[in-house]
């Protein structure tokens, strides 16, 4: 298993750039189902999140591959002829995600068995919203040997109030809705900037939905959709990782092709905390300050602090002149970074869902392990900026959500690098 090696060395300086956004990809690549033909998917980051979504399609019976060279960012997915609607264990275990399949397959194919992703390192994670969406969208559902099947000769629009804001379920009955017969409204929808991005694409297959970015939803559906060609935003999260690292070491960085709209509460915490950000040449520009000050965060549902960045933006704060609160909001269980940053010599205690952060002096390398994906973003962070070698293991966690990160902070100065095996 491949590790990652950092050693403290200053502030980072230089041009760097935002990869595709996964969690923008996942469920564009799972919208291919919804119409047969030859898709075209650019700027989709190389992660092997993307690769278990890409393997979900072509064991469904889709062509679905990454393009090599100079290509390598786009994806075709060539979807037609015999399909088994199915996203096994195997694949689901591996990634959430791969849920996204569940409404495409059953408003396209009028069934779908898809198994149960179980817990995960977070969280419970359960999906009830998305069955209960599809449920009010006349879909039978039943649920035998783990699996989730779905039946529905044709789905039809109905109103749909989320009891709780989820991104993949709002993606979800987005899709099912598009091809629904009439009209569905989805209340209390998550508003994320990777929802918006969804709808803009089904639209451009031929979907009508309007009202994506806000919590209401409108679906008028559409007998048929057709392929698509498109290119993915940048990644929101990746860009605010980026410019945590800078900010951590002191150091003076630009986030190319970032948008700063999508990042609005990440920013406005940052520069709570002294740093000057700027947007510039189509990008995001970063100037860490010499001493970091204090900022409390309560992640929320977009607008709102993202969860996504809560382990990032602790690793931060562990340096910082003072002490900070944060309030994990969205996942019951997002605090496993805390014991490894401890092992480097933050003061953080946990009660609850709130982690009280007292700024220490400075960090020391240790051996670290990730747990999640965040979570090993958040130790590479404090390991640019912690004195001596910090080893972080299991980066496996890291790959499934970061295109070569360690070479992107090399790029900027960073001493880092990978040891395989
Ligand atoms: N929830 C339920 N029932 C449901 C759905 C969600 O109780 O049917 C709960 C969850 O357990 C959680 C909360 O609602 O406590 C929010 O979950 P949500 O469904 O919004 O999360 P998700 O759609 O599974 C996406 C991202 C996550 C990100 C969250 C929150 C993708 C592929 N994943 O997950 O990304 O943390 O939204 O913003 O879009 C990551 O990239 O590291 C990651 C975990």
């Amino acid at each position: 298993m491949d590790r990652i090696l950092v050693n403290g060395n200053g502030p980072l300086k230089g041009v760097t750039h935002a990869s595709g956004a996964k969690n923008a990809a996942l469920p564009i690549l799972a919208a291919s189902l919804l119409a047969d033909g030859e898709h075209t998917f650019r700027n989709v980051p190389e992660l092997v999140d993307v690769r278990t979504m890409l393997r979900l399609l072509a064991q469904m019976g889709c062509e679905a591959e990454r393009l090599e060279g100079k290509k390598k960012h786009v994806c075709q997915v060539k979807v037609g002829g015999a399909l088994t609607p199915e996203a096994p264990y195997e694949l689901v275990k591996t990634m959430r995600a791969s849920v996204l399949v569940l409404g495409p397959l059953v408003a396209r194919y009028g069934r779908a068995r898809v198994s149960l992703p179980g817990g995960c390192a977070i969280g419970a994670r359960p999906i009830d919203q998305h069955l209960k969406g599809l449920k009010a969208l006349g879909a039978e559902i039943e649920l035998a040997e783990g699996y989730v099947e779905a039946r529905a000769k044709q789905l039809k629009g109905a109103v749909v109030a989320f009891d709780l804001v989820t991104v993949t379920g709002t993606e979800n009955l987005m899709m099912a809705a598009a091809l629904a017969k009439g009209r569905t409204v989805l209340e209390n929808a998550a508003r994320e900037p990777e929802v918006e991005e969804l709808a803009k694409v089904l639209n451009k297959m031929g979907a009508r939905i309007t009202g994506a970015g806000s919590s209401e939803i409108t679906i008028e559906g559409v007998p048929g959709l057709h392929p698509v060609d498109h290119a993915i935003i940048p990644d929101r999260i990746e860009t605010g990782t980026l410019l945590v690292a800078a900010a951590i070491t002191g150091g003076e960085v630009l986030v190319q092709n970032a948008v700063p709209e999508h990042l609005e509460a990440l920013l406005l915490k940052l520069r709570e905390t002294g740093c000057r950000i700027e947007a510039r040449d189509g990008g995001l520009w970063v100037k860490g300050p010499a001493k970091l000050s204090p900022v409390n965060i309560k992640t929320l549902e977009h607008p709102g602090f993202p969860t996504d960045m809560q382990a990032q933006l602790m690793a931060l704060m562990t340096v910082a002149e003072g002490t900070s609160i944060i309030s994990e909001h969205i996942f019951e269980n997002r605090f496993m970074h805390v014991a490894e940053l401890r092992r480097m010599g933050a003061d953080i205690s946990v009660e609850g869902p709130t982690a009280v952060v007292k700024g220490v002096k400075g960090l020391s390398g240790a051996p670290v392990m990730a747990t999640d994906l965040r979570a090993s973003a958040s130790l590479i962070v404090a390991g640019l900026r912690a004195e001596g070698r910090t080893e972080v293991s299991r980066v496996y966690h890291l790959d499934r959500g970061y295109e070569r990160l360690e070479k992107k902070l090399r790029a900027l100065g960073a001493d880092i690098r990978r040891v395989k095996g």
